[in-house]
């Protein structure tokens, strides 16, 4: 099977810690570590998304995402670092005073257009758009989907599984636990399980959407990554459980009660996770494993997210 080209990006391998946290043993990948302006799961899939488009001569990204998007701001340090232009299609409001994500991605000069939810809802359409009035111009964009989940961009997650070979037993390793948005690190995980016959099971802790929608999305993910690079591809039935029910909160909110988790986690770790993503995926993980003292052996996928807990500095430190 062909693989889409890759372009460098990101510091791998990542290291793959030993915890134990309230004495239950587990191990921790840190993908927190990929970078530093480009940390995260992201810049994983944009080793593939912007060798496709330099591939395609593209000369600007458009990409998009809530206001304290991780995947926008890996986007924006990972063009700067190759000379491309890019513009960011942005959930929120402008605002004189920013923190976490959108300072970084302002800092390093993002055009950014700013959405409201409605029209978040059609950001494929608006990018489209101004697209076509760049290609007028003689300019050539490329359009990053939502959180990069492109055939293309899942396949840093497919490769995720060689590295993580090198570095422990894969058979020993019964259950990942993982945050999911748009689906496509956890479809990039199942299809390299697939491609080397790992049993191992996905728990994808939805932040998002509900367990339907993220179905249908990662449903949707699958078939067009098979469509493109892999139609002899079979999938296992029963690999993926997607997890609801931890973000009731809402996705850009975290409630105290996680928190109070986190910051035990922190005092005693010193690992740090963030409120939209991996604190709500700890937080299942942790109510389903290790406060239900339920012996399994588990790696918890930490994705990084660490800019976003800027932004709710206040809520971390319960004032
Ligand atoms: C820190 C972090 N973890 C997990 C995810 C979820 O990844 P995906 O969108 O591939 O499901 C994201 C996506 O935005 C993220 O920023």
């Amino acid at each position: 099977m062909l693989l889409p080209p890759r372009i460098s990006l990101a510091f791998l391998p990542t290291p793959v810690q030993k915890i134990t946290y309230r004495d239950y043993p587990f191990l921790i990948k840190r993908d927190d570590l990929t970078g530093m302006e480009t940390s995260g799961n992201k810049i994983r899939k944009l080793e593939y998304i912007l060798a496709d488009a330099m591939a395609e001569k593209a000369d600007t990204i458009f990409t998009t995402g809530g206001e304290q998007s991780n995947h926008a701001r890996a986007t924006v340090a990972a063009c700067r670092s190759l000379g491309l232009d890019v513009k960011l299609f942005l959930w929120g409001e402008q605002k004189d005073v920013v923190t976490g994500n959108i300072f970084i991605d302002r800092f390093l000069g993002a055009d950014i257009k700013y959405l409201s939810y409605e029209e978040f809802l059609t950001a494929d359409e608006i990018m489209k758009a101004e697209a076509d009035e760049l290609a007028a111009e003689g300019k050539k964009v490329y359009i990053v989907p939502e959180g990069g989940s492109s055939s293309e961009g899942v396949t840093g997650y497919i490769r995720f599984w060689d590295e993580l070979e090198q570095q422990t037993t894969l058979s020993e390793i019964d259950e990942v636990y993982v945050a999911a948005g748009s689906g496509g690190t956890v479809s990039g995980l199942l299809i390299g399980a697939a491609m080397k016959d790992i049993q191992v099971k996905i728990n994808a802790v939805s932040v998002l959407y509900s367990p339907e929608v993220l179905e249908g999305k990662v449903r949707h993910i699958l078939e067009n990554f098979i469509i493109k690079y892999a139609p002899e591809l079979k999938l296992p039935d029963h690999q993926l459980e997607i997890i609801g029910g931890y973000s009731a909160e809402g996705y850009k909110q975290i409630s105290g009660e996680k928190i109070e988790v986190l910051k035990d986690l922190a005092m005693k770790t010193g690992i740090i996770l963030d409120p939209v993503y991996t604190g709500k995926a700890f937080f299942a993980f942790q109510d389903r494993c290790i406060a239900a003292a339920e012996k399994k052996n588990v790696l918890f996928l930490h994705t990084g997210g660490l800019f976003g807990v800027f932004e709710k500095n206040r809520e971390y430190l319960q004032l």
